[in-house]
């Protein structure tokens, strides 16, 4: 039987580039890049062809593999990286993070009023900004309180974008109108929307690849690592939840995305509420 002819392209993306390109994400990021991810993957890595000036994917595969690879691989770790997120994003979270995190926490304050929060995939930074104004509108003392929120993730561009804390207004539409305007500068004549100080003060933005060896202890009081797991098989889930447990505090809570589950990937989490977890061993 005849192949079915491939598409008319702008660039030739052969079997074997796919696969070497897979293989690479797969090495760098822990990504399981599938073949019906193949249009995606050509679409994503077409703009570093263009943005290079090369013709075919063979090109760009052995760019990579030569010696001016390490030059290039962080661009390719970001055009690969799925970033879709959104302020309050799974909005019964940041409602747990208040009323069952932080409220028996500011009840009975540790020592030093410590408080440690992890959004361990931040992309833009939606998340880890919706947690600190989760954490100003729940600490109503919060000068006396060392807190502080840790912001991570592969993709440097995305980091970049969320220490900028810059927001346009479609990208800012899900974040209550109360909350937008104690927290939020804008700029009349763009309509972009700026994070102020006193969110910016408690987040400290750092790249981090979660596959890779992690510069911290912990123990964190909360980590948000949501929708980011969906993307890997499913023993590097199961190393991933083991080591962030073990930087958890001993009931400390973990909130993942909405397709994702620690069913079969770790017994080191209790299923508190829905994707709401409490670390237990
Ligand atoms: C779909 S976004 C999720 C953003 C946010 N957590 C949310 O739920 O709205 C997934 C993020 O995971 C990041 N990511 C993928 N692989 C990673 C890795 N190995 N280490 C750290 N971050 C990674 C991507 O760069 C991307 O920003």
């Amino acid at each position: 039987m005849n192949q079915p002819m491939e598409r008319e392209r702008e660039f030739e993306f052969r079997e074997d580039d796919f696969r070497f390109i897979s293989s690479l994400v797969h090495k760098q990021t822990g990504i399981v890049l599938a073949e019906h991810k193949k249009d995606m993957v050509y679409a994503r890595i077409a703009r570093r062809l263009r943005s290079l000036r090369l013709t075919t994917f063979r090109d760009y595969c052995s760019l990579l593999e030569s010696d001016r690879g390490e030059e290039e691989i962080g661009n390719f770790v970001n055009a690969v990286t799925t970033n879709l997120t959104s302020f309050f994003r799974e909005g019964h979270h940041f409602e747990h993070l208040s009323k069952q995190a932080l409220k028996p926490i500011v009840a009975d304050p540790p020592a030093g009023r410590r408080l440690r929060l992890w959004s361990a995939a931040c992309s833009s930074g939606a998340e880890p900004y919706s947690m600190t104004m989760t954490c100003l509108e729940s600490i109503p003392d919060i000068a006396r309180w060392d807190i502080k929120i840790l912001a991570t993730d592969i993709d440097t561009g995305m980091l970049a974008k969320s220490a900028a804390g810059e927001y346009n207004e479609s990208e800012l539409e899900p974040i209550p109108a109360a909350l937008r305007t104690r927290y939020i500068n804008y700029d009349k004549k763009t309509g972009m929307g700026r994070m102020n100080d006193a969110l910016k003060k408690l987040i400290t933005f750092k790249p981090l690849n979660l596959i890779e060896p992690w510069p911290f202890k912990g123990p964190f009081d909360a980590v948000f690592c949501r929708n980011v797991v969906i993307y890997f098989d499913k023993n590097t889930q199961k190393e991933l939840f083991d080591k962030i447990a073990d930087r958890m505090k001993p009931q400390g809570w973990l909130y993942i995305g909405h397709s994702e589950t620690l069913h079969s990937v770790s017994k080191r989490f209790k299923l508190c509420d829905k994707t709401t977890y409490q670390r237990v061993l």
